[in-house]
Formats: C-alpha cells, sequence, structure tokens
C-alpha cells in the first residue's frame, strides 16, 4: 500500500544511506565555511589598521590642551589610539615613559596608547568619563588614565607606540614601533577612580 503511493506521486524515496551522506556532507561544509569566515574576521583589515610608520597626529601644543580642557583622551580610530597627556615631573612617570614618548615641556608629555586592544583578549577598551579610566567591557580589565593596568585579567597595561614632538611642534606617532605595555606593577600615576564606574567589575 505503501509502495504503491509512493509510485503513485512519481517520486524516488530517498535511501537512508544517500540521506546520511548528504547530511554529513553538508555539515562538513557548514564548519569549513564557517571556518574560512572566522578566519577572515581575523585578517580583514579593522579600523585602526590604518596608519603605518610615523604619522603626524597634529599640533602637540593644541591636543594637550584640548585633551586638559575636556578631561578625555583624543581618539584616533583610523590608528586604532587614543593619545593622553603625560606630566614628566613625575618621576617615576619619567623614568618609564621619558624615552620613548613626547615630552611638550617640564609637567607635559602626550602619548598614543593602543585602545583598541586590551592586552587580556583583545577587546576595544573605552574611556569611561565619570572614572576618568579605560574600562574594558569583556572581562572587566581597567587603566589608569596613563593606560597603566589597575585590575581585572589583564597581564600588563595598555600597549603603546614610540611618540616625539618634531621640530615644528607636530606630534608624531610611529605606528612602526609598538611598546608593549608597562608591567602591572608600573603605577607611576597613582590614580583611583575619580567617579562611577561605566563596567560593572
Ligand atoms: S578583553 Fe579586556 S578584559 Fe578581557
Amino acid at each position: 500500500m505503501a509502495d504503491d503511493k509512493k509510485r503513485a506521486s512519481g517520486l524516488k524515496p530517498v535511501e537512508r544511506r544517500t540521506f546520511l551522506r548528504y547530511s554529513l556532507i553538508g555539515s562538513v561544509s557548514a564548519g569549513l565555511g564557517g571556518f574560512a569566515l572566522s578566519s577572515l574576521g581575523f585578517l580583514w583589515p579593522r579600523p585602526g589598521d590604518g596608519l603605518f610608520g610615523e604619522e603626524d597626529l597634529g599640533d602637540a601644543r593644541e591636543l594637550a590642551d584640548e585633551i586638559n580642557d575636556t578631561r578625555a583622551p583624543i581618539r584616533v580610530p583610523e590608528g586604532g589610539v587614543s593619545i593622553l597627556v603625560w606630566d614628566p615631573s613625575i618621576s617615576a612617570a619619567e623614568r618609564n615613559y621619558g624615552a620613548d614618548h613626547a615630552i611638550l615641556d617640564d609637567t607635559t608629555g602626550l602619548m598614543a596608547v593602543d585602545s583598541q586592544n586590551c592586552p587580556h583578549l583583545g577587546c576595544g577598551v573605552p574611556w569611561c568619563q565619570s572614572s576618568q579610566w579605560f574600562e574594558c567591557p569583556c572581562h572587566g580589565s581597567r587603566y589608569n588614565r596613563y593606560g597603566e593596568w589597575t585590575g581585572g585579567p589583564a597581564p600588563r597595561g595598555l600597549d603603546r607606540f614610540v611618540s616625539f614632538i618634531n621640530d615644528d611642534g607636530r606630534f608624531i606617532v610611529n605606528f612602526g614601533e609598538h611598546l608593549t605595555g608597562p608591567a602591572r606593577t608600573a603605577n607611576a600615576l597613582e590614580q583611583p577612580p575619580e567617579g562611577p564606574p561605566c563596567v560593572d567589575a
């Protein structure tokens, strides 16, 4: 009776073995497709991968004034960095950062930290205006106003790039010279949070 129905519909019954074979091919293809897409995600240029070598990020004095006035770093998305001010008159800061970061005058320096790649697992690390810290939304790592580690699972402070001020007073960042972030124990700034956090610990 059942065979009569199949014959009447004109459709050939799919054999169990054929069905299993197609299912297996389908799942392997889907898996390979997913792998290829995720690999592409790693290889694809992201915002922040667009600056190479020495780049002029602006007039050093104007940048410092804007950062001090707004009490916020200046984000440069195409470079994946945030520009900070730092104080070379703090002896620990001068010792840690004086050699590789721009110095404008006795109490003002600039640095470009890699705020696009948290040293833990690579998430972007936004600035939190209320706490005056960088706070990673992924697993809660925190960094002070100099990008120094203050808490969470990250193994160190934010990475950064070599920078200097040229003869024309321009802030130059060398995106070809990447610097590993300061060790967890480096706490030149000793800055407590200055308000409520943006990310729950
Ligand atoms: S990626 Fe930032 S804390 Fe994990």
